[in-house]
């Protein structure tokens, strides 16, 4: 599909003034105070500024992530979280191959997704996914170069939170849907030694942290056991952030046959 630059400079703000961004050349965006930034022609704007200390994913990771969740794996985390999710602008923060954030959208209806990531890789996968989903490479921890008011829904599935740049994004009664490990998820890799420890309940540090700009709405468990296949097992451990830390011999070793996935699901409302 023809790359459409209203649609995406719609969402954007310039990061070096916070001024809006509007089209200025068929791949250049631009604003009032004459700072431009170039359009990947595959569909996304990378906007950095200075450059980023973290790592988005890699080639390896995001290929295994896709094989885990194209596998239905995760396809209840993906319910919830549609049904979670309101309105017709939504933003994936941290959004890897666009999982998520096209089950947020839905099949049918008039929707749009941004895809951000700080994998111009993951960024790239998910615009080529959806003809409804524009997308910026951008850092989490830093001033997010979107428009203030511009999104109803954020999505944080398994990725960094910027909770005050999060509620300046969100228009006025948008929600924050966020998806966390609980302490147990894919418990019997953590176990057999092949992926990292999640250090304590994210989910009530989430709900504690978010408190003075955020109400809980709703919360939703979603726990189940999930078999495992050799790849499917290779590929839950590849995808994840220890892919970069397990050494082959610890994948070995990894667990029994059966783990159980748990996570939850929180709806949080901008106050
Ligand atoms: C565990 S993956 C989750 C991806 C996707 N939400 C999913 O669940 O399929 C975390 C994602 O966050 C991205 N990421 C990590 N640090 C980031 C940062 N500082 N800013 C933006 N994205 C980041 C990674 O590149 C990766 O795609
Ligand atoms: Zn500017």
């Amino acid at each position: 599909m023809p790359l459409d630059l209203p649609r995406l400079a719609a969402w954007l703000r310039c990061p070096v003034c916070s001024a809006d961004l509007e089209p200025f050349a068929p791949l250049t965006l631009a604003c009032a105070n004459g700072h431009r930034h170039d359009v990947n022609k595959r569909g996304f704007v990378s906007l950095l500024g200075g450059g980023t200390k973290h790592l988005g994913d890699t080639a390896d990771m995001l290929d295994a992530r896709e094989l885990v969740l194209e596998s239905g794996a995760y396809s209840p985390i993906a319910t919830a979280v549609a049904s979670a999710a309101r309105g017709d602008r939504i933003l994936d923060a941290g959004a890897g191959t666009g999982y998520y954030l096209r089950a947020a959208l839905g099949a049918a209806g008039a929707s749009l997704g941004l895809a951000m990531d700080l994998s111009p890789q993951a960024v790239t996968r998910a615009v080529r996914s959806s003809q409804r989903v524009d997308g910026l490479v951008a850092d989490t921890w830093r001033p997010l170069p979107a428009r203030s008011g511009t999104a109803d829904t954020i999505l944080d599935v398994f990725a960094p939170r910027n909770l005050p740049e999060f509620h300046r994004v969100l228009s006025p009664h948008g929600e924050l849907v966020v998806v966390v490990p609980r302490a147990d998820h894919l418990g019997s890799l953590r176990a057999g030694g092949a992926m990292l420890d999640i250090p304590s309940d994210k989910a009530d540090d989430v709900i504690s942290t978010s408190e003075p700009l955020y109400a809980l709405h709703s919360r939703e468990s979603v726990a189940y056991d999930l078999p495992l296949t050799p790849d499917l097992r290779d590929a839950l451990v590849g995808m994840g952030p220890s892919a970069r830390h397990a050494a082959a011999d610890r994948l070995q070793s990894a667990g029994p046959d059966e783990t159980r996935v748990s996570v939850d699901v929180l709806r949080l409302t901008r106050r």
